[in-house]
């Protein structure tokens, strides 16, 4: 996920050399809008080792690199249930992440790396409890409210396949759509 409109168009004035299209860090290349992968269902870690850890902090340098809040696996093409999150200098890794609680409802703009430039508003629930898995493959409760839960479950939609555009109206969508392929010539 990435910050509201306003702060971002400030990010994307001190990169202006950056082709948002070909966004690569931390040996990681995040896929955009329309790339089919984004639409596919990611599969649960089962195996917590080196490996796994050496890819949280990989996804952890691409999402800052970006200026994103937040990031998920199949994002940068690896079809696995992880994702990372970072806001006001408190960051959460997120392995096999299910909802085990939703109450009241937000809504505000959200982007996301794969649609440079875009934003919308998004209907979520203010508070979630989550129960996942840290990279040593304890479980971990837990529970957030306002703008991280709303980064929560933007990533954990990623892990579904499920994309930000895919709330709004089917007339938006299209919009949006019509918007990206002018902009990436497909
Ligand atoms: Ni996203």
């Amino acid at each position: 996920m990435t910050e509201s409109q306003s702060q971002s168009q400030i990010q994307n004035a001190n990169s202006a050399s950056q082709d948002p299209l070909d966004l690569l860090d931390g040996g990681l290349k995040i896929l955009c809008y329309p790339n089919p992968t984004l639409k596919k269902k990611s599969t649960p870690v089962e195996i917590f080792d080196g490996e796994l850890e050496d890819f949280v902090r990989r996804l952890f340098t691409a999402m800052r690199i970006n200026k994103g809040v937040g990031l998920a696996a199949p994002q940068v093409g690896v079809l696995k249930r992880i994702a990372v999150i970072e806001h006001e200098g408190k960051s959460y890794v997120l392995i096999n992440p299910k909802i085990l609680e939703r109450k009241g409802l937000q809504e505000s703009e959200e982007g996301c790396l794969s649609f440079p430039g875009f934003y919308a508003d998004v209907r979520r629930a203010e508070k979630v409890k989550v129960e996942t898995r840290t990279v040593k493959g304890d479980t971990e409760i837990l529970e957030v409210s306002g703008y991280v839960a709303k980064a929560f479950q933007h990533e954990m939609d990623h892990l579904d396949g499920k994309l930000f555009i895919d709330y709004l109206s089917p007339l938006k969508r299209s919009m949006i759509r019509k918007k990206i392929s002018k902009h990436t010539g497909e």
